[in-house]
């Protein structure tokens, strides 16, 4: 059958809809109208876009060619719509009931039904796609060659590796956590714990060993999984020194076994040793297991396949609870309707595991429908700009999906870069934060060579899966728009007041959800009261049995425009968002607290050109305390050490007093204003007015420095 023949019996007349998209008419909607409109006058400082159709070569060839998609998930079919992204993945017992919402907002789906996400990753792809790459893994040396990982290849592996897990002890329910870098193994363990049913719950590989500390200890992991080293901008990471430290930092949990996995098997890579009785070197181990085979443990759909730990406004990250049935099911759905995947496509996320991005859109999606999906170990600038580029043409890559952050760093350094190589994109997509229309624009030209359909992915570690951005073979692309809410996803825009703001309105508000999804997480771990409260206090009926009662509230601000394209505005409370990642205001003003000058601390974002944003911290030295430029260095270093390195601050300017509110709450918006060389606006209002002067001359006043 041809593709032709797939679309014709999708129900659409390709030729009319091309002919529309031609005469300016683009499904489902009509954007001429929104030409008229202009956003020149909003609240936003950004100009109008222009519309820029996909490639008819792209709409021919992508899973998703009905328009009609956008009426099958519309909320008179809701929630059975989601019927269809459940039917994607193999049940060993089908579900009773599509949504449980007796108890809002803990929405349960698929109930009734069991499955096993390994299962459905690995074992039902092997009768046609056996001997087809499940992962390429490629090495951050050059000279090292790419890993083709076949899909019996990663059966083999991770039934050995499921094997040796419950030799270790793990049973089913038990979360074990990762502090695992960017290599395959990364999967092969997650996809082992589903296999078993044990939960896992992957650290960032780049973050502390405190911050490892923490996550153990709030998820109860007795088991620790990591790797000796790895290969990170041109040097080895001795990686397992960390789980030495990550081990003695906790505090109310005891890890008793550290597993570690070799990179390069056979041969320990790490300065530290091994502690009799503790830990395991996995490679070693694994000689026991040749063979094995471990049957994928039938789970119900509502049980939770990983923990996703996630900055929050206090100082405490908030695991992430995600289902296996719900998840995955959305995972698949939007792998391939969004992502276009294929099985015969090559599908790139620059992106790290360790965050939501990778788990969802590495790994379980793209696995759950058998993609070859590429892992890339080391970074994209080292040892030069075109990296990325010479992977795009070694592995055929079609599909190439990274952050605003990693494509601003590649324009920088590489500029021309990629008209040096020979690939082809089909799709590009971005995420994790919003991308200005400029570096849009050099990504599509540049990176796409003009060929590519971009599509810009809005959505939260909380959501699990994309649900902000177009399909992209049914709607034109906008620069710096994430377009419209996915199949199934209403999203509203509310003000401070709860009144729904209208599109077309010009004015921004909050961004809220006004169904749930099965993507969506489960609860946060272990506290309930906190994932109501955070989510859904803001703008639902509280106490309402009427699961219509509830807005996801996504704490994102958002402006919509006449054509129904939205447009994220960032983070409404105090969590900054440097390179994509989402850091707690809270979690780094605690680290900076914790240095004994320091009585204060209040952080705020600072636009920056390549990272988009970066952290500025001011600081209140308590009486008796000195400024030197020795304190600034050692306050960095010790947010650097609690959190990891990516949360170091830029600047710290150490100030006699902050603004404040007369109720005493610091304002971190005249803070902002100063690093940013914006305008304060009206100050009079607060309890000391007479201090932004003096911190703005003192702050402005600074040549800016290099930082290292
Ligand atoms: C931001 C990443 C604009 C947003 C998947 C959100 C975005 C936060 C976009 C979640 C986008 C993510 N356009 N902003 N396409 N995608 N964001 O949990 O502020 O790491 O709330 O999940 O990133 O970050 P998180």
């Amino acid at each position: 059958m041809s593709r032709a023949d797939v679309i014709v019996k999708g129900g659409l007349n390709m030729t009319e809809m091309i002919k529309e998209r031609q005469e300016g008419i683009f499904l489902p909607f009509a954007p001429r109208e929104y030409n008229e409109v202009g956003e020149e006058a909003i609240a936003v400082h950004w100009k109008e876009e222009e519309l820029i159709q996909p490639k008819e070569e792209f709409i021919r060839q992508a899973n998703m060619t009905d328009v009609g998609i956008y009426e099958r998930f519309s909320e008179k079919n809701y929630p059975e719509c989601f019927k269809e992204y459940a039917d994607m993945l193999s049940w060993d017992r089908y579900w009773t009931e599509t949504l449980d919402a007796s108890n809002p907002p803990f929405f349960k789906w698929f109930v009734g039904g069991k499955l096993n996400a390994c299962y459905n990753c690995v074992d039902r792809h092997l009768q046609k796609y056996g001997n087809k790459a499940a992962i390429i893994f490629a090495p951050e040396p050059e000279d090292e060659p790419y890993q083709f990982i076949t899909y019996r290849e990663l059966h083999r592996r991770v039934n050995e590796f499921a094997a040796l897990l419950l030799d270790m002890g793990v049973k089913e329910n038990d979360v074990v956590t990762f502090h695992l870098p960017m290599v395959a193994e990364l999967p092969i363990s997650m996809l082992a714990c589903a296999r078993i049913g044990a939960i896992h719950s992957e650290v960032f590989g780049g973050f502390s060993s405190k911050a490892v500390a923490e996550r153990a200890d709030d998820a109860e992991s007795k088991v620790l999984i990591t790797m000796d080293s790895y290969h990170r901008s041109g040097r080895v990471i001795d990686h397992k020194a960390r789980a030495d430290e990550s081990v003695n930092q906790c505090k109310e949990t005891k890890i008793e076994k550290v597993l570690i996995w070799e990179r390069y098997p056979g041969k320990y890579s790490s300065s530290t040793p091994l502690v009799e009785g503790r830990d395991y070197l996995i490679n070693d181990l694994l000689e026991n297991y040749r063979g094995r085979r471990v049957k994928p443990l039938s789970k119900p759909a509502e049980d939770t396949l990983f923990l996703m730990y996630t900055s929050g406004t206090t100082a405490r990250p908030k695991g992430c609870q995600h289902s296996i049935g719900g998840y995955l099911s959305y995972v698949a759905g939007t792998s391939k309707h969004l992502f276009d995947i294929h099985p015969e496509d090559t599908y790139w996320c620059l992106a790290d595991i360790g965050w939501i991005t990778g788990h969802s859109y590495i790994v379980y999606g793209p696995l759950s429908i058998a993609a070859t999906s590429v892992i890339f170990e080391g970074t994209p600038t080292y040892p030069d700009a075109g990296r990325s580029w010479r992977i795009a043409e070694d592995l055929h890559v079609n599909i190439f999906h990274t952050s605003p952050t990693m494509i601003r760093m590649i324009r920088r350094d590489g500029p021309d870069e990629p008209d040096k190589y020979n690939y082809h994109f089909k799709l590009m997509c971005t995420v994790g934060e919003a991308i200005e229309p400029e570096v849009w624009r050099w990504y599509y030209d540049k990176v796409g060579k003009g060929e590519a359909t971009i599509i810009d992915t809005w959505w939260q570690t909380e959501n699990g899966g994309v649900i902000g951005s177009n399909l992209p073979a049914l709607r034109a692309m906008k620069p710096g728009s994430c377009g419209i809410g996915m199949p199934g996803i209403y999203p509203v825009i509310f003000d401070e007041h709860g009144n729904e703001i209208e599109k077309g309105s010009g004015k921004a508000g909050n961004i809220c959800i006004k169904r749930p999804w099965p993507g969506s997480f489960q609860t946060i771990w272990k506290d309930p009261d906190r994932y109501v409260e955070t989510y859904y206090s803001k703008y639902s009926k509280l106490g309402s049995k009427d699961y219509r009662d509830y807005y996801y509230f996504a704490g994102d601000g958002a402006v919509q425009a006449a054509d129904g394209s939205f447009r994220i505005l960032g983070r409404i409370d105090d969590v900054i968002n440097v390179a994509g990642h989402r850091l707690g205001a809270k979690e780094i003003e605690s680290s900076s607290g914790t240095n004994e000058e320091v009585a204060e601390s209040a952080v705020v974002a600072k636009k920056d050109a390549i990272k988009g944003t970066v952290v500025d911290l001011y600081v209140v030295l308590k009486p008796g305390f000195e400024p030197s430029k020795e304190l600034e260095a050692k306050i960095r270093n010790k947010v650097s050490t609690d959190i990891g390195p990516i949360a170091r601050p830029s600047k710290v300017h150490i100030v006699p007093d902050m603004p404040k509110t007369r109720s005493g709450k610091i304002m971190r918006r005249v803070l902002a204003a100063i690093s940013n060389k914006e305008d304060v606006g009206d100050v009079t209002s607060l309890a000391n007015p007479e201090i932004v002067e003096v911190i703005k001359n003192q702050v402005q006043g600074q040549r800016e420095s290099v930082l290292v």
